[in-house]
């Protein structure tokens, strides 16, 4: 943007503030509030929703998050989030100055007072403010940032054709890096890139062996040749929290015929090929299917049984 007369002028409070009101984003107007630790108190006014530039989050990424959906002022899956968070918290060694169960209850607080009856929370634990070096411990401590938005699933119709995946190019995260969920999310950002680039919904990675991985921001699973379904093993990719509740619940699908059984193994891409069904799962889509790969059809490029039966359980496990 620029400014009418001297690019360079200093603004007065109120005038900063006009400033900041004028151009916000109509996608941020919709965020409903944000709770700041170094606040000790939450804000509405989607321009007053800001964290300092000199915080470890901003200028060198170091801190965690979490993105975990409310529906009819329930938090789904919190225990399986906060434990995540904290796993991350200890593999970057940020301290969790917050007890597990203080989260927990800050988090429903935030939830109680919203205008929202279901939307998405997103959790950020942050190194803290203070210098710009790379340095940790160059801060006044870790904080917590807290904001609530609308949650914006794919659309009913979306989930009854099905989505499109293709072969990412990104090089993907180690072990290591992957079971952090920081706000260094630079190969995920560019994994969405190049799905938006290349018109498919979402790319899915493999790694230097050729073991699958999973995509931006979504587990994905199949249901092989003989009826099972699959997941990767746990190293290189999120333990997403809806993937591994889906597969808790998956179990009542073997009786019911659905699937043979259930199963974690390394997956190729040619399993990935020849699946009866692959499906993508994750806080914000649920359950949804894959109904073509690199451009050819999975399935019959219809959603599976399965798929529609893991979306409808997950579904039902939010009510209650
Ligand atoms: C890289 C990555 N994989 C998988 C997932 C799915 O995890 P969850 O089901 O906990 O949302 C996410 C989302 O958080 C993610 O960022």
């Amino acid at each position: 943007m620029v400014l009418k007369g001297s690019f360079v002028q200093e603004l007065s409070r109120e005038k900063w503030f006009e400033q900041l009101q004028k151009n916000i984003s109509p996608q941020s107007k919709k965020f409903d509030l944000m709770y700041s630790s170094l606040w000790g108190g939450y804000v509405t006014d989607s321009s007053m929703m800001v964290i300092p530039m000199d915080d470890h989050q901003v200028h060198r990424g170091d801190a965690v998050f979490e993105a975990i959906k409310f529906i009819n002022k329930k938090i789904y899956l919190l225990d399986a989030h906060i434990e995540r968070l904290k796993i991350s918290a200890e593999k970057i060694y940020l301290p969790m100055k917050w007890s597990s169960q203080e989260i927990k209850n800050l988090l429903q607080e935030l939830v109680n007072v919203s205008k929202l009856q279901s939307g998405l929370i997103r959790l950020f634990l942050s190194r803290g403010p203070g210098g710009f070096t790379t340095n940790p411990y160059d801060s006044v401590g870790p904080q917590l940032y807290v904001i609530l938005t609308p949650v914006t699933p794919p659309s009913e119709q979306k989930y009854k054709e099905g989505c499109s995946l293709g072969r990412s190019q990104i090089e993907q995260k180690s072990e290591f890096w992957s079971q952090i969920k920081s706000c260094n999310y630079l190969p995920n950002v560019l994994m969405k890139k190049e799905s938006v680039d290349r018109g498919v919904d979402l790319t899915v990675g493999f790694d230097a062996q050729g073991f699958m991985t999973e995509s931006s921001t979504e587990n994905i699973v199949i249901v092989d040749r003989k009826g099972n379904l699959c997941r990767p093993l746990l190293r290189n990719i999120l333990k997403g929290t809806t993937m591994l509740r889906a597969f808790q619940m998956a179990e009542s699908l073997i009786a019911k015929g659905v699937i043979a059984a259930i199963q974690e193994r390394d997956l190729h891409e040619s399993d990935l090929i020849l699946a009866k069904e692959v499906m993508v799962i994750g806080t914000t889509w649920d359950v949804m299917a894959v109904t073509s790969y690199q451009g050819q059809k999975i399935g019959g490029g219809l959603p599976g049984p399965c798929a529609l039966a893991l979306n409808d359980l997950i579904r039902q496990d939010q009510l209650f």
